[in-house]
C-alpha cells in the first residue's frame, strides 16, 4: 500500500486520491467492505490488485443494513489488523468514512431492487438488502471505481448488487471471486469469530450438508422438493442448531423450480447459539 498507515477517513480525501490516480492513467478497484477482514477480503485485494492500478478497500460497518435486533453494536471492528491486512494484500488506500460522513443529518434516499430481495436473507432481514444497496451505491458514485470485487459468500447481495448496477447504468464491472474456506471447509466470515469452540467444531457441517445436495443433484435427483428437504434435514442434525432458512432457487433470478434444469443456487442460513452463518453452493454449473 502506497501509505500504510494512511486510512482516508473522508468523501473529499479519497475522491482526491482516486483522481490522481485515474490521472497517471490507472484503473481503479474497490473492495466494500466492512471491516474485521480476514483471509476471503485478502483475496479479494490481491484479485483486485492483478486488475487495476489503484486499490481501493472500504471499511465501514454500514448501519442501515443492520435490523434493530441484529449485531451491529457488536460487530467487530479490527482497524488496526485491518490496516496490516490491506497493507500486506496491496491495498493502496483504505476509505473509513464515519456514519456521519455516509449519512449526513437528514439523509433520506435509498436504492431497493424488490422482489430479488424478498426471498432468502431479504425475507428474514427486512430492509437488509435496501441499506446493502444504498451504501454500495454512495461508494461507487464515491470512489468511482472501474472494477467491484465482492465474495460468491453473500451470492443473494451478488445478484441484487448486479441488478442494481445493470438497472440503474452504474459504470462499473463486478467481478465475484469463489468462497474462501478454512481447511475444515467452513466459509470465512468475520461473523466466525463469534463462535464458541464448540460452535466452531460443528460449523463446517453446513457446507458439508450443502456438499451432500450436491452430491445428489450430480447424481440425478432432479426434484428440487427432495433436494431441499434433504438439506434441511442435515442442517437441523447439527446439535443445538436453528436452520434459518435452507433453499434451492434458480441461481440467476431467484425464482423457485420444482425440477433441476438450469443452474440453481443451493443456499442457507443456520443459527449456531447467536450466530447466524450463512453459506452457499451452486448446482448443475
Ligand atoms: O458484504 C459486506 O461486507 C457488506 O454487505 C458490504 C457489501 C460491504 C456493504 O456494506
Amino acid at each position: 500500500m502506497s501509505d500504510p498507515n494512511g486510512v482516508v477517513p473522508t468523501i473529499a480525501a479519497i475522491r482526491a486520491a482516486v483522481s490522481a490516480a485515474k490521472a497517471t492513467g490507472r484503473t481503479v478497484a474497490l473492495v466494500p467492505t466492512m471491516g474485521a477482514l480476514h483471509a476471503g477480503h485478502a483475496e479479494l485485494i490481491r484479485a483486485a490488485q492483478r486488475r487495476a492500478g489503484f486499490v481501493v478497500v472500504s471499511i465501514f460497518v454500514n448501519p442501515t443494513q443492520f435490523g434493530p435486533t441484529e449485531d451491529f453494536g457488536k460487530y467487530p471492528r479490527t482497524l488496526d489488523a485491518d490496516r496490516a491486512l490491506c497493507a500486506e494484500a496491496g491495498a493502496d488506500s483504505i476509505f473509513a468514512p464515519s456514519a456521519a460522513e455516509m449519512y449526513p443529518g437528514g439523509f433520506g434516499a435509498f436504492v431497493e431492487v424488490p422482489k430479488l430481495d424478498g426471498v432468502l436473507c431479504g425475507a428474514r432481514r427486512p430492509g437488509h438488502f435496501r441499506g446493502v444497496c444504498t451504501v454500495v451505491l454512495k461508494l461507487f458514485h464515491i470512489v468511482r471505481p472501474d472494477i467491484a470485487l465482492f465474495g460468491a459468500k453473500d451470492a443473494q447481495q451478488s445478484i441484487i448488487l448486479k441488478k442494481m448496477v445493470r438497472d440503474l447504468d452504474v459504470p462499473v464491472e463486478m467481478q465475484i471471486e469463489p468462497t474462501v474456506r478454512e481447511a475444515d471447509g467452513l466459509a470465512m466470515s468475520s461473523r466466525n469469530r463469534y463462535l464458541s469452540p464448540a460452535e466452531r467444531g460443528l460449523a463446517p457441517r453446513i457446507f458439508a450438508a450443502l456438499q451432500s445436495v450436491r452430491s445428489r443433484a450430480g447424481a440425478g435427483e432432479r426434484d428440487v422438493a427432495a433436494l431441499r428437504a434433504g438439506l434441511h434435514s442435515d442442517l437441523a442434525a447439527i446439535p443445538g442448531a436453528r436452520v434459518d432458512y435452507a433453499e434451492i432457487l434458480d441461481a440467476e433470478s431467484l425464482e423457485t423450480t420444482d425440477r433441476l434444469a438450469k443452474p440453481a443456487l443451493a443456499a442457507a442460513a443456520v443459527f449456531l447459539g447467536g450466530t447466524r452463518l450463512i453459506d452457499n453452493l451452486i448446482l448443475g454449473d
